[in-house]
């Protein structure tokens, strides 16, 4: 399949775009960054620079291509001005999308993010009403970044209303990647008392990048949500035992799969998506939460 892959030079976008071409298929990664001539690095697919907040830009790069994974965005509410935020996050994808109704496309993967409940960046203290989070959580989103992976979806299921495109929002779980796996979940995987607003969950770039090659490929009609965690914790704690801890009887604790369990179910994604975790923080770490070596 021809497939677009906005936001190809970040941590998602990059991990996408090489389990798209491994999979066989025809990729255009679209970024902000200027495309450099001959500079003796190899970066797999085509590229082209684009900003999608432009409706003319979003057109001409979607033209001609059978799917979207979309994975530009500000990815944080805390960087840029409020109003920033939502305007690059909504207007990339609200363009995209109409551009992809317009050109009569198929599919459609939309990365939202588990920020989507209302936990990492609220202004008010927010806690989930019950743990793992799956996809019949209710949303209660309060910042601009949240806010703008709300009204994102509903863009989704607009879309399907109004044509034939079907659509996949992927709501990952925080992304690492060997380069972070230390600095980011290192302090977790030592002492879970580091609390995490999504309850030490996490996922594998390249697992999330097979859960979004999955998602091009799938023939499922409509708009379908669907969380990606890797099935445990950060640090492989006992899920119910700290749980109890840290928060006492504040959230309800539902069925566990396992003892160490992620804060984050993804069993529709495995039973919908076929999609399973096959990387692990215990690649990269030790159960210190140092990295290994090589
Ligand atoms: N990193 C995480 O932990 C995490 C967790 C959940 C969801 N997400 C979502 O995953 C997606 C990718 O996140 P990431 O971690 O790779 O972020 P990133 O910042 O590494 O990559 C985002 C890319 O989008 C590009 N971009 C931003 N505005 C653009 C525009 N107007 N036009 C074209 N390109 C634009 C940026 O240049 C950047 O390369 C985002 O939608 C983010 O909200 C990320």
């Amino acid at each position: 399949m021809k497939v677009v892959v906005t936001g190809s030079r970040g941590k998602v976008g990059r991990a996408t775009v090489q389990a798209l071409v491994d999979a066989g298929h025809d990729v255009l990664g679209v970024d902000l960054v200027r495309p450099v001539f001959d500079a003796g690095v190899v970066v797999p697919g085509r590229y082209q620079m684009a900003d999608l907040t432009d409706a003319g830009s979003a057109f001409s790069v979607v033209a001609g291509a059978d799917a979207v994974v979309h994975t530009a965005a500000i990815p944080q509410p805390t960087g840029h001005p409020p109003h920033v935020v939502l305007q690059t996050n909504l207007m990339s994808t609200f363009n995209l999308v109409e551009a992809a109704v317009r050109f009569g496309l198929r599919r459609f993967v939309n990365v939202s993010s588990e920020s989507i409940v209302g936990n990492f960046f609220p202004e008010r203290p927010f806690l989930p009403d019950y743990v793992p989070v799956d996809e019949q959580h209710p949303l209660k989103p309060q910042d601009p970044y949240a806010l703008s992976k709300a009204f994102g979806e509903q863009l989704m299921d607009a879309a399907v209303r109004r044509s034939d495109l079907r659509a996949i929002s992927i709501r990952p779980s925080t992304v690492h990647n060997k380069d972070n796996y230390e600095s980011n979940l290192g302090k977790q995987v030592r002492d879970p008392s580091n609390l995490s607003a999504n309850f030490w969950s996490y996922i594998d770039a390249d697992d999330l990048a097979d859960a979004l090659v999955l998602a091009v490929e799938s023939e499922l009609p409509g708009h379908e949500v669907f969380y990606i965690a890797a099935p445990d914790n950060a640090g492989g704690h006992d899920f119910a035992e700290i749980l109890h801890r840290y928060y006492g009887d504040q959230i309800e604790l539902r069925r566990l799969n396992r003892v160490d369990a992620s804060g984050i179910s993804t069993e529709k994604a495995e039973r919908l998506l076929g999609w399973t975790a096959k990387r692990s923080w215990r690649d990269y770490l030790d159960a210190d939460g140092r990295a290994l070596g090589d």
